[in-house]
């Protein structure tokens, strides 16, 4: 079998509760008790549950913004909960999350071009190479280089999601437009 890519190993994530009275011991609640899952390299998994049963805290865990109370997680061999911060933003920049609203991490005052081409401000490309790449992500996710010069309320439902998976130089798979 080949080795996971992400690995979650009977994590918890205790949250405190409030207190009932003045000197009551504080108590805890578990949003996650014990999960334990593997991702292989190219596989999708999809957790599915209840409003409130702990998935965005799984979500939250597997991405190392919150530490779990117990367990572990480990993203490309390197156990999440241990590295060094340096360690720690050279993976993040391998892990990406895309919100389920896309019209909340788009810009409505710019264009969706430059909203994809943002992330690359950081990078060391020119406005040209910076435009190239920009083109070649929304391709990727099936929309045209024209699109770039609209704005997310131009679009319908999908396109602002495409966009956004653009952004994050994401391979969405077949291209879902009606
Ligand atoms: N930062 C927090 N502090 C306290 N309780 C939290 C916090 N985050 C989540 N919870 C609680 O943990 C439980 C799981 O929440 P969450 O992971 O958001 O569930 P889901 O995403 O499945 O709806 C909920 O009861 C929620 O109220
Ligand atoms: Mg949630």
């Amino acid at each position: 079998m080949t080795e996971p890519i992400l690995k979650i190993d009977k994590v918890e994530k205790h949250y405190p509760l409030p207190r009932r009275r003045l000197l009551e011991r504080r108590r805890s609640f578990k949003a996650v008790d014990g999960v334990s899952l593997a991702v292989a390299p190219g596989e999708v998994l999809g957790i599915v549950g209840e409003s409130g049963s702990g998935k965005s805290t799984l979500a939250r865990l597997a991405m190392a913004f919150e530490t779990p109370d117990a367990g572990a997680v480990t993203f490309m061999g390197e156990d999440m909960t241990r590295i060094s911060p340096d360690q720690n933003a050279l993976l993040r920049r391998k892990l990406q999350v895309v919100f389920q609203d896309p019209f909340s991490s788009l810009d409505p005052r710019r264009t969706v071009g430059w909203s994809v081409s943002e992330p690359l401000l950081a990078s060391s490309f020119g406005a040209a190479q910076r435009r190239e790449r920009m083109i070649a992500a929304m391709e990727r996710v099936g929309l045209s280089a024209d699109l770039a010069e609209r704005y997310p309320h131009q679009f319908g439902r999908p396109a602002p999601t495409h966009s956004h998976c653009a952004r994050h130089h994401h391979r969405p798979g077949p291209d879902r437009r009606r």
